[in-house]
């Protein structure tokens, strides 16, 4: 019996030629040479497998046991690095916006520190004077950082973040400019945040605990933004802010109150973008819920 360690992987020029005509490109070097030595293996077994059953006139060949690990050396992990977590920072409530910003780009309060690449603090309308809060009417609050805002430190900047932007700019809140009515937008009328500011490995679901950890940053970020209405988008800034565990489909349609006092601008729910783009049907219900926000804006605003 053909022992593992001896398996010949070497094809002859007519094999070559013949898998090259197939797409298939076979590597004939030392296997112990290259990076990803069980890969390779494995397409050469897979070439020879395929060569087999496209001769019908040669005998198949056996599918070789493919060598153990022992003879290769053992693939080397990066190394995380430790991060000891700290308990969750003293007087946020008091914090003003630069010093509320610092404290959330150094915190360790839960495990997700561990992983993020950046916190994810907001974005929006420039502040009147450097280092305080922007002054807006318009708070937007979605769920936490994903892949492309851990990068960047901004949130909603991948394809939800897009349809967001669409979607805000479609909401003409103020009177003409230049011929134009003017829409809201991240850079000039807005706020966006997130419940949670840093991101869950693999986009999973905020835990309670994360949630927990993150939500003083955001009641804080919403005392000094003061926004006179806050949309609400998806079940985890639904369920922070409102208090409510219902699905987005009984809630929206009506204007909300929030469970935390301190904070006292009405709210209404909509579906996440990314929710949106998987259930386009349910765009129609996000446009009603928008109009919604800016006839309740309106009221708002000559009372
Ligand atoms: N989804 C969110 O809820 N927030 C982001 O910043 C990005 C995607």
């Amino acid at each position: 019996m053909s022992d593992a360690t001896d398996f010949d992987y070497t094809l002859d020029e007519r094999q070559i030629a013949m898998l090259d005509a197939m797409g298939i490109r076979v590597f004939q070097g030392e296997i112990s040479d290259q990076k990803e030595p069980f890969a390779r293996m494995e397409s050469a077994q897979n070439a020879i497998e395929k060569v087999a059953n496209t001769i019908p006139s040669k005998p198949v060949v056996a599918a070789p046991v493919i060598p153990q690990a022992a003879a290769a050396p053992a693939p080397t992990r990066p190394q995380a690095t430790a991060i000891t977590l700290t308990p969750k920072p003293e007087g946020i409530e008091r914090m003003g916006w630069a010093e509320l910003a610092a404290t959330v780009k150094d915190c360790k309060a839960c495990g997700l520190c561990q992983s993020r690449k950046n916190t994810v603090f907001g974005v929006g309308a420039p502040p009147a004077l450097e280092g305080e809060a922007p002054q807006v009417d318009w708070l937007i609050v979605g769920e936490a950082p994903g892949e492309n805002e851990d990068i960047q430190g901004e949130p909603f900047v991948g394809q939800a973040g897009k349809l967001l932007d669409n979607m805000l700019a479609a909401m003409k809140v103020s009177k003409e400019e230049a011929g134009k009515p003017k829409g809201l937008k991240r850079t000039e009328n807005v706020y966006i945040a997130n419940v949670l500011k840093c991101r869950p490995p693999a986009n999973r679901n905020p835990s309670p605990e994360e949630v927990a950890m993150c939500e003083p940053y955001l009641v804080r970020q919403i005392e000094l933004l003061k926004p006179k209405l806050i949309l609400a988008m998806g079940r985890f800034a639904i369920t922070t802010l409102t208090g409510s565990n219902e699905p987005v489909g009984k809630l929206r349609g009506r204007v909300h109150t929030a469970a935390d006092p301190r904070i006292t601008a009405p709210i209404i729910v909509t579906y996440h973008p990314a929710y949106l783009l998987r259930n386009l049907p349910d765009k129609a219900k996000a446009w009603a819920d928008l109009v919604l926000a800016m006839q309740t804006m309106k009221t708002i605003k000559v009372l």
